[in-house]
């Protein structure tokens, strides 16, 4: 395996992939008799290749092969996404990442857009051409932001063609922007996840959150009034509006629900119950939400998303 390989993600990214592998095969099936062409979109596509963590015993103790930084962290990416630590011995498994997932599906895609940011996967994107050579002029690679990529890709006529987009941030990079940008092409039906463990600590529960926190919060959520749905005063009673004693922070659900309802607000089928992504603590890291953005495939691809949705549970 070469040195591009991308280590992250526990159990939570096995049933990440395996919905989304799921979905895949059932969207080229179903779209295999019409005229449209089919594209896979992987915003945050990785290097291709995973490998996953794997428990190994050494000096009697069992360890986890990955080790990672000690101090608290912010985002679950940092939680997750982490290097060999050369201690430990090390138990490889080396899996297929969303973008080798997506080449492996049948009936095939048309075309496959593979945006990135860190040139090495990027090199380790183009090199899938040697394993796919049938998908070789099918492939493109675009090393950049995906936001930027994204809303130049939605600008384009979509009239003909149809795809699945794969949003797969460590943490809160996506913009609201961008999802409203997908949401009008009526072409892209949309696999989002999102980090509510990471959005929920950024929400400091005295409703003091730092201004770099908020800008990356108002970017992530959108301009709607969302420190006022999450932040509510506390009044000593009913009566007395005038006297606040405290503030009281939305809960884990609400602020998934808010998440929902802007979507819902967008797209014509939202799946009403995102896949809850937890950690071995059992902590909640993203919630795994589709959206269909055509209206007349919305029945067909919210049916197949629910039915993937309910296999997990
Ligand atoms: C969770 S990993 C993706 C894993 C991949 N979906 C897979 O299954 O193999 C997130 C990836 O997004 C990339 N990334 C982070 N910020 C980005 C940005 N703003 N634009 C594009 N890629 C970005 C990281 O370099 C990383 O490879």
């Amino acid at each position: 395996m070469d040195h591009q390989t991308h280590i992250f993600g526990g159990d939570w990214t096995d049933r990440k992939l395996d919905i989304l592998f799921r979905y895949l095969q059932a969207y080229t099936t179903a779209l295999s008799n019409q005229r449209f062409d089919l594209y896979y979109i992987d915003a945050f596509a990785g290097a291709g290749h995973r490998e996953k963590s794997t428990e190994s015993k050494k000096h009697g103790k069992v360890s986890t092969v990955l080790s990672g930084p000690k101090q608290p962290r912010l985002f679950p990416d940092e939680e997750t996404a982490a290097t060999f630590s050369s201690d430990v011995e090390q138990e490889r498994l080396f899996l297929d990442g969303s973008a080798r997932l997506a080449l492996r599906c049948t009936p095939q895609f048309h075309r496959f857009i593979f945006i990135e940011k860190n040139p090495s996967r990027c090199t380790s994107l183009r090199s899938l051409t040697s394993e796919f050579p049938s998908a070789r002029d099918r492939i493109e690679v675009r090393q950049g932001d995906a936001n930027e990529e994204l809303r130049e890709i939605c600008r384009q006529n979509w009239r003909t063609r149809r795809a699945v987009l794969f949003l797969d941030p460590y943490g809160t990079q996506v913009s609201w922007s961008t999802i409203e940008a997908v949401a009008e092409t009526e072409a892209i039906d949309l696999w989002v996840l999102f980090p509510i463990g990471a959005v929920v600590r950024m929400l400091q529960r005295d409703g003091q959150i730092p201004p770099s926190w908020k800008s990356r919060l108002e970017d992530l959520l959108g301009p709607a009034e969302w420190q006022k749905e999450f932040y509510k005063e506390v009044h000593p009673a009913p009566l007395f509006e005038n006297e606040i004693i405290g503030i009281e922070r939305a809960s884990i659900d609400m602020i998934g629900q808010f998440f929902m309802d802007r979507l819902r607000s967008r797209f014509p089928a939202v799946a009403p119950e995102p896949a809850e992504l937890r950690n071995s603590k059992n902590a909640l890291l993203y919630l795994f939400c589709f959206a269909a953005s055509n209206k007349r495939g919305a029945g067909v691809a919210l049916r197949i998303a629910n039915h993937i949705l309910n296999m997990g549970k």
